[in-house]
This record gives C-alpha cells, sequence and structure tokens, in this order.
C-alpha cells in the first residue's frame, strides 16, 4: 500500500442500549441508598435528563457491534473489507484480549490489526488520530474507528456526585483513504500529573481486585482543566489546519458537561446552534461520546458532506485533543 494525502469518515453509527434512565429515575435509585438528588440539580449542573445502562450480560463489544455495523452501512462497506480496527474503551469486556479482537471475532473476519487505545474520554479523538496517520502512511485504506462503553459497570452508586453523570452506549466511523480532504489536523495531549483526579484505582492481583475498582472523580478539578485544554486544542488544531474558527460549522466536544460546551463554544466565538449536544439524552459516555454525538448530527441531516468539523475530547489521564476535519 502506498501513501495518501489524507483520511475521510465515509460512514458513522451509534447505538444506545435500550434502558433509558432519566434522572427521575435515579432520584428513586439513590434515595433506595440513603441518598438524595433531583432532576433540577442534575439538569442545572450537567445539562443531562437521562443516560442509557446496559442489562447484565452486555458487553462494550456487542454495543461496538451495533454501532459498527450501522457505520458500515452507512459507508456502504462489509466487515471483510475493513483493514484495521480500533476501540477506544476504558471498560473492556476482559483483562484482556482487547475488546477490538473480540469485535473482530463478533464482525466475523479475521486478520486485519485489531486494538485497544486506552485515553478514557479522549479516547475516540485518539484512535481516529491514530488511523488518520497509519492511513496516510499507507498501512490501512479502511479502518473501523470505534468508542464504545460500560461506565455502568464502574460507578460507585453510594456517591451522588459522580454516578448521575456517567452512561453507556457505542458510536463508530469508519475512515478510508482520499485523495480529498478528509482529516485535516489532529492534536494530541496527556498530562499525567493529574492521573488522580478521575481515575478507577482499582486492578486485577493475584486473583483478587486491589485498591477501589469505581470511578473517582474531583468534577471542580476536571472542570477547571477541561475549560482551559479544550480552548487551547481548538486553536492548536485550527492553527495546524491553517484554517481560524470561523472555518468551523459544528463543533462536537466530549459530552460530559453542557457548562463547559458551551464555555468552550464561546470562546470560538460559534453561534450556540454550531454546537452539537447530545449530553441531555446520553449523558457522559466517554469514548463513545463523540462519535455517538456525531452520528446523531450526521443522521438528523445536521452535518453535510464537506462541512468542517471540530472533534473534542478531554477526560482522565489527564489527556485531551482535537480532530479537525472537512466531512
Ligand atoms: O468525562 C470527563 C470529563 N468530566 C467532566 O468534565 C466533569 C467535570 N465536572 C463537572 O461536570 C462538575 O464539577 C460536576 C457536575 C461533577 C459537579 O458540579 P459542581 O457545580 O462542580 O458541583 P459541586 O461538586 O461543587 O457540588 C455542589 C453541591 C455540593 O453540595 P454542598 O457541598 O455545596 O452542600 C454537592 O454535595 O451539590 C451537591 N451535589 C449534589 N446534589 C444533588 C453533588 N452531587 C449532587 C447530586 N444531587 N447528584
Amino acid at each position: 500500500m502506498t501513501a495518501v494525502p489524507y483520511s475521510r469518515i465515509t460512514g458513522t453509527g451509534g447505538y444506545l442500549p435500550p434502558r433509558r434512565v432519566s434522572n427521575d429515575d435515579f432520584v428513586q435509585l439513590l434515595a433506595a441508598r440513603g441518598l438524595e438528588t433531583s432532576d433540577a440539580w442534575i439538569v442545572e449542573r450537567t445539562g443531562i435528563r437521562a443516560r442509557h445502562f446496559v442489562d447484565d450480560g452486555v458487553n462494550s463489544s456487542d454495543l461496538a457491534l451495533e454501532a459498527s455495523r450501522r457505520a458500515l452501512e452507512a459507508a456502504g462497506r462489509s466487515a471483510a473489507e475493513v483493514d484495521l480496527i480500533i476501540v477506544a474503551t476504558s471498560t473492556p469486556d476482559m483483562v484482556f484480549p482487547s475488546t477490538a479482537t473480540i469485535l473482530q471475532a463478533k464482525l466475523g473476519v479475521h486478520g486485519c490489526p485489531a486494538f485497544d487505545v486506552q485515553a478514557v474520554c479522549s479516547g475516540f479523538v485518539y484512535a481516529l488520530s491514530v488511523a488518520d496517520a497509519m492511513i496516510r502512511a499507507g498501512s490501512a485504506r479502511c479502518a473501523l474507528i470505534v468508542g464504545a462503553e460500560v461506565f455502568s459497570r464502574i460507578l460507585d452508586f453510594d456517591d451522588r456526585t459522580t454516578c448521575v453523570l456517567f452512561g453507556d452506549g457505542a458510536g463508530a466511523v469508519v475512515l478510508e483513504a482520499s485523495d480529498e480532504p478528509g482529516i485535516l489536523a489532529t492534536e494530541l495531549h496527556a498530562d499525567g500529573r493529574h492521573a488522580g483526579i478521575l481515575c478507577v484505582p482499582g486492578t486485577v492481583s493475584g486473583g483478587q481486585v486491589l485498591g477501589h475498582p469505581l470511578l473517582r472523580m474531583d468534577g471542580q478539578a476536571v472542570f477547571k482543566l477541561a475549560v482551559g485544554v479544550l480552548e487551547n486544542a481548538a486553536r492548536a488544531v485550527l492553527a495546524k489546519a491553517g484554517r481560524t474558527e470561523a472555518d468551523i460549522d459544528w463543533l462536537i466536544p466530549h459530552q460530559a458537561n453542557i457548562r463547559i460546551m458551551n464555555g468552550t463554544a464561546r470562546k470560538l466565538k460559534l453561534a450556540p446552534e454550531r454546537l452539537v449536544v447530545t449530553v441531555d439524552e446520553h449523558g457522559n459516555t466517554s469514548a463513545a461520546s463523540v462519535p455517538l454525538a456525531l452520528d446523531a448530527a450526521v443522521r438528523s441531516g445536521r452535518v453535510q458532506r464537506g462541512e468542517t468539523v471540530l472533534l473534542e475530547g478531554v477526560g482522565g489521564g489527564f489527556t485531551w485533543g482535537a480532530v479537525l476535519l472537512d466531512f
């Protein structure tokens, strides 16, 4: 295979598990544990109205499979044509093998490289950047990139400050070699000094779970860091591509908190209707949030071919990044 100038998204897909859990459902769920919350608090602080949770026995690879099928169908490709699979997830089916290899088998294909990327809520932006580099280098021509999560499995339902925020789901894109743009520029960053502000500080050792295998977050610390790095990443990726904020047709940031998203849109002088919002109905689905939001915007007819889209991720690690593309 030879190097090509661009990689380009040719299809998107998304999947949410059917069980919708509203804020009022959470009021009852937490009351049973002696904790108080309210629809008003959750909506005002986060913009979240509902999230979806998987049933027992459903794993990230199952959600990834549904999203992948939809993305392949939209791209007019069969699974046999895929020559690279990357799954971004922090909630893999198993310690190993990777969720990407499990997905590959469920798609009924074998042989092509398949691996996971672990960058928490920045995972999809990381995976897309890696796939873009591999395609432009000539290492792949038709990649399946998925963000898939079952965060409901790692939530601490005795911690009301975190358990109301997250949901399950998967989003996928087919990314292909192209002579036309395409992904214009990517920008990835990490600062491991902040690992402790958003983490699941547990591990498996000697047949036992060691540490605390549930999500912990210092919400205010994450909030403050996120606001700054999202603006910087946006400006850096625009400069790399020789574009300006006026060129952005759609901003699709990680869907964690409507206040952070609105703040980023304001700093980039974007009209509110140019911001794609799914956090209200999805909650924070970590690595799945950006491809789920992209798919929703494409399928509703908002994002059109040729328009310029800015994708942004931010989360545990601490990690963050941006991808600027002409859709
Ligand atoms: O996915 C990676 C990226 N993650 C993020 O971007 C998350 C970033 N952080 C946030 O979104 C926000 O910090 C939160 C939504 C997590 C919290 O919002 P906040 O405005 O920072 O609230 P807070 O933590 O300062 O809490 C305010 C009050 C507290 O009560 P007191 O101490 O003032 O009496 C909390 O105990 O709200 C209380 N509170 C709740 N009340 C009702 C916390 N959680 C809840 C709850 N229901 N679920």
